[in-house]
């Protein structure tokens, strides 16, 4: 695969990723799940989970950015634009387990974590793991739930592990949730705050697909994909391949200049008019983690301006809060971003 042949035009940047650029599906699949290519195995993914679901590129990318990165990932997305059927796909094709949340008002912690259940025939209490005990979790509509449950979650993504009666539990690795949020419905709804945004790696917004790629996903569907069975897909990468890619991650050579622009970017946010809360200095090592996990995808061992501005915004958009008056005048986290990028000088 060419790397050097990457595109970081602005068009390419039109999306969460501009993964239209990156070498991905190559038919890397011969040294798949060994280790031995991390980079042409974790490639592969895209064109393995392109055999369900049509376009989404970006979001596949970012997924696999997260999990180099060992992040978190908000899916943004109106019903029915396949984020289970993307996040199913790529837990077969990385061979990891997955497990889904539907999460509702009446939901309780317990039912996320696990809890202590009594057990006749010992007469002792035994932990029964919840679904977080799992790779991949996606938390649906992770907003529908009240606080306190929220809050398991987001503890068990920052440690790792879940506490029971004083015990903690190892959660398997990797171990990456993937919550949706429906962007439309508020009513009813507990946002998340702050706070508890900043601890997601990406926000990653799903589109609805192109023309054109609707009509192949019907085409599809005429032709008998039956999106219940994922059978076909097979596993080309692995937690080894996650594991090599990270470490390979971690030798990204990082020029201080690069290092300057990110915290020049971040600096902005918190200056912005129309923000009324800039980028966390959190923010501004998450934005580097992915730049370089990017460069790397990309087949380079130094971290470019253009890595910077590629990973930004689904990076940092869910990281700055808009005045209410900017909003009201129709101002979006993105747009701001984009001024931003526009705006600080990138090194040379
Ligand atoms: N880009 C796409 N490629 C292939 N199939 C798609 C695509 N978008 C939607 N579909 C079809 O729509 C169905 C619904 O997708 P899915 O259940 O994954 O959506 P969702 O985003 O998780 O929805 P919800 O928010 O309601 O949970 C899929 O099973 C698939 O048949
Ligand atoms: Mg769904």
């Amino acid at each position: 695969m060419d790397a050097t042949a990457v595109d970081h035009s602005a068009a390419a940047l039109s999306d969460s990723v501009p993964a239209d650029s990156v070498p991905m599906g190559s038919g890397a699949v011969g040294s798949a799940a060994t280790g031995a290519d991390p980079r042409a195995a974790l490639t592969a993914l895209r064109g393995e989970v392109a055999k369900t679901v049509v376009g989404q590129d970006p979001v596949v990318t970012g997924l696999v950015i997260a999990l180099l990165c060992r992040g978190h990932v908000l899916l943004e997305g109106v019903p029915g634009t396949a984020k289970t059927l993307l996040v199913k796909t790529l837990s077969r094709a990385l061979d990891l387990t997955f497990k889904r949340v539907q999460f509702t008002p009446d939901l309780m912690p317990g039912d996320v974590t696990g809890s202590l259940v009594y057990d006749n025939r010992t007469a002792e209490f035994e932990f029964r793991e919840g679904p977080v005990f799992t790779n991949l979790l996606l938390a649906d509509e992770i907003n529908r739930t009240p606080p306190k449950t929220q809050a398991s979650l987001l503890e068990a993504m920052e440690e790792r592990q879940v506490s029971v009666e004083g015990a903690a539990r190892a959660l398997p690795d990797p171990f990456v949730v993937c919550a949706t949020q429906n962007p439309i419905e508020y009513e009813g709804t507990y946002p998340l705050p702050e706070a508890q945004l900043d601890r997601f790696l990406l926000k990653l917004t799903v589109p609805v697909p192109t023309r054109d790629e609707e009509i192949a996903m019907l085409q599809r569907h005429a032709a008998g994909f039956d999106p219940r069975d994922l059978s076909a897909v097979r596993p080309v990468a692995g937690a080894a391949d996650l594991a090599a890619g990270q470490a390979a991650v971690r030798t990204v050579h990082l020029d201080p200049k690069i290092a300057a622009y990110v915290v020049d970017l971040c600096r902005a946010t918190r200056q912005a008019p129309s923000l009324q809360l800039g980028v966390s200095p959190r923010g501004a090592t998450a934005l580097l983690a992915t730049s370089r996990a990017w460069a790397w995808l990309m087949g380079r061992d130094y971290v470019t301006p253009d890595d910077v501005k590629a990973l930004a915004r689904p990076t940092l958009r869910h990281r700055v809060q808009l005045r209410p008056e900017a909003e009201l005048e129709g101002a979006t986290a993105d747009g701001v971003l984009e001024g931003i990028l526009a705006h600080v000088p990138a090194p040379r």
